[in-house]
Parts: C-alpha cells; structure tokens; sequence
C-alpha cells in the first residue's frame, strides 16, 4: 500500500488554538498547520467551517507550526467562525496562490480594511531587510483600524498615516488621499496595496498616472482556490493561481474588468 502524500490541497483537521479580537467585526484566529505555517505574505488558504462553507482568507501571519488570519464577520461562514471558541476543529486548505515580491528599497504599503492584514505580514519581513516603510491605512472609523499598534513597530510613527472615512482617528479621507500626495513628493521601489477592489483600482489609477510600480492582492470569488473552476477569473487570470498578488502589467491587462464587474458563483457577471 503506498503512503497517502499530503499536498497542500489535502484537506486537514486544525485546532483554533487562539483568538483574539481586533475590533468589533474583526477576530483573529490563530491555526495549527504544519503546511500554511509556511506560507508567504500576499498567499491565502482555504478555511472550512464544518457544515456551513469553505472560504478564502488572506494569512495575517505564519510560523512555528502555526498560521493565522483575520476574520470580518459579514455572512454565514464568517458569522459561524467567530462564535467558535479555542479548541474547536475546522479544515484547512492551502497556502494558495502567489505572494508579494520582496523589494529591499523603499517602499509604500497601502491597505484598506482587513486587506491590511497581508500588508502587516509582509512589512514585518520587509522591516528585517529596509527601513524605509511607509504605510497608509484605512478604515471606515476608528474602531475599524487594525493592527495600529503592530504597524507603529514596524514602520516608524512618522511614516504610518491613517485615515477614517468619518474622521474619528488619523485624517478623514479615503486612503487615496494621502497615497497621491505622497506620490507627487517621493519615488518609491515598490508600492503594495490590498483593500476592497474599488480602492485597489484608485490606487493603481493614481500610481500609473505617477508612473510608479505596484503590486496589488485582489479578492474574487473562490471555490476550488486552485485554478479549476473559473469563479476566480478576471480578464485571462484566475486570481487563485495567477493571484491574487498581480502586478502593474498585469493590472492594466485587466482594466476592463477592474472594479467594473465580477462573476458571481452561477456564473452570471455582477456589477461593482
Ligand atoms: C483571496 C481572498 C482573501 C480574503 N481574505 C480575507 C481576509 O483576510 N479576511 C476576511 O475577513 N475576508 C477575506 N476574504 C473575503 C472572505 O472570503 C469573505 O468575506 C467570506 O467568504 C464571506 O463568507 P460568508 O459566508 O461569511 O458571507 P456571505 O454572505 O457568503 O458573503 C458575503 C460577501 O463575501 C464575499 N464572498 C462570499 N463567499 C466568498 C468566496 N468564496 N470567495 C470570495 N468572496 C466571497 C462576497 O462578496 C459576498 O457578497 C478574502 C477573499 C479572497 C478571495
Ligand atoms: S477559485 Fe476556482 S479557479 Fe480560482
């Protein structure tokens, strides 16, 4: 009988072994998973709530056998997770789909919601190798910002500016704000953003006028999470497996579709 090969699309039993919450819709769980412990900033796994849904989730952290990510509470599966407690089982896939280049330059990370979480991972890896990290982060209210305290130990407080759409904490506006002012002033190795895909496409209009490079990670619909189902596409990209990281050659191959429509899960295109 030969020896069942566990790849990183076997399906494993995990252990939420901690959570902590972030702010009112936000928790973090943290997971024990030899194979998404080595997962790279910008790469997602697959999370299977038993008898509810499997959804796509972006790694907030991985190491030490453990992998974690943070969850908003929007829908069934999330709503589900976030009344389990420490000890509870539930399956795990991955790590999926491509992660962000490593750049040793100077650089600007640009996250929107919990699409800051990729982001903080991979400024506590850039930090080991640059010290010239800039953020700029975003969230409909104070209560809202994540990981403001993490983000103060890796970027300096003079380079971490946060904005609110209701002006409770950092400057109100949207994270565009202060992006396209920063880009008239300074040039940048690399721009990383993550956030809802209308913001991902603001950020790549304002850097393209700039001339300045991007990589962006975007959010589509998954299934399967590894390039078989075709519910992930955007232009000839399936995010899963080409993505979800896409650069800026990439993202204007995609304009036509950007943050103008999606594919629903029977197929049908949906608005933004
Ligand atoms: C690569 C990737 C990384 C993500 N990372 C995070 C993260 O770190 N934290 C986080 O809170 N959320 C993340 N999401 C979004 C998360 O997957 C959805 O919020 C979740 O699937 C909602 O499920 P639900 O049953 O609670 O809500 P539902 O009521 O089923 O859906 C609410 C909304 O969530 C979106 N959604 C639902 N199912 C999926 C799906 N299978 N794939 C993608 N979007 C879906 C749709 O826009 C839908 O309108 C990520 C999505 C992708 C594609
Ligand atoms: S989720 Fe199935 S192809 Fe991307």
């Amino acid at each position: 009988m030969s020896a069942l090969h566990t790849t990183n699309n076997s399906i494993r039993t995990s252990q939420i072994v901690r959570i902590r919450t972030e702010s009112p819709s936000v928790k973090t769980f943290i997971l024990n998973d030899k194979l998404c412990a080595k997962a790279k900033p910008g790469q997602f796994l697959m999370l299977w709530i038993p008898g509810v849904d499997e959804i796509p989730l972006s790694v907030l952290d991985a190491g030490d056998n453990l992998v974690s990510v943070s969850v908003k509470a929007v829908g069934d599966a999330t709503m589900h997770l976030h009344n389990l407690e420490a000890g509870a089982t539930i399956g795990i896939r991955g790590p999926f789909g491509n992660s962000f280049t490593e750049s040793r330059g100077k650089v600007l990370l640009v996250g929107g919601g919990t699409g800051t979480a990729p982001l903080l991972f991979l400024a506590k890896q850039l930090a080991a190798k640059t010290e010239r990290i800039s953020f700029v982060e975003g969230a409909k209210t104070k209560d809202e910002l994540l990981y403001v305290k993490e983000l103060k130990g890796v970027c300096s407080e003079k380079t971490l500016v946060t904005t609110t759409e209701d002006g409770t904490a950092g400057l109100q506006c949207m994270v565009t704000t202060p992006l396209a002012e920063l880009l008239e002033k300074q040039k940048y190795d690399m721009i990383y953003a993550c956030g809802p895909e209308l913001m991902v496409k603001k950020i790549f209009q304002i850097t393209e006028a700039h001339k300045q490079p991007l990589e962006a990670s975007l959010e589509r619909l998954m299934r399967c999470g590894i390039g078989l189902c075709g519910s992930c596409m955007i232009g000839k990209y399936r995010v899963c497996r080409d993505g979800p990281v896409f650069n800026s050659a990439q993202l204007r191959e995609m304009q036509e579709e950007l943050g103008i429509s999606k594919l629903g899960f029977d197929g049908s295109r949906i608005p933004f």
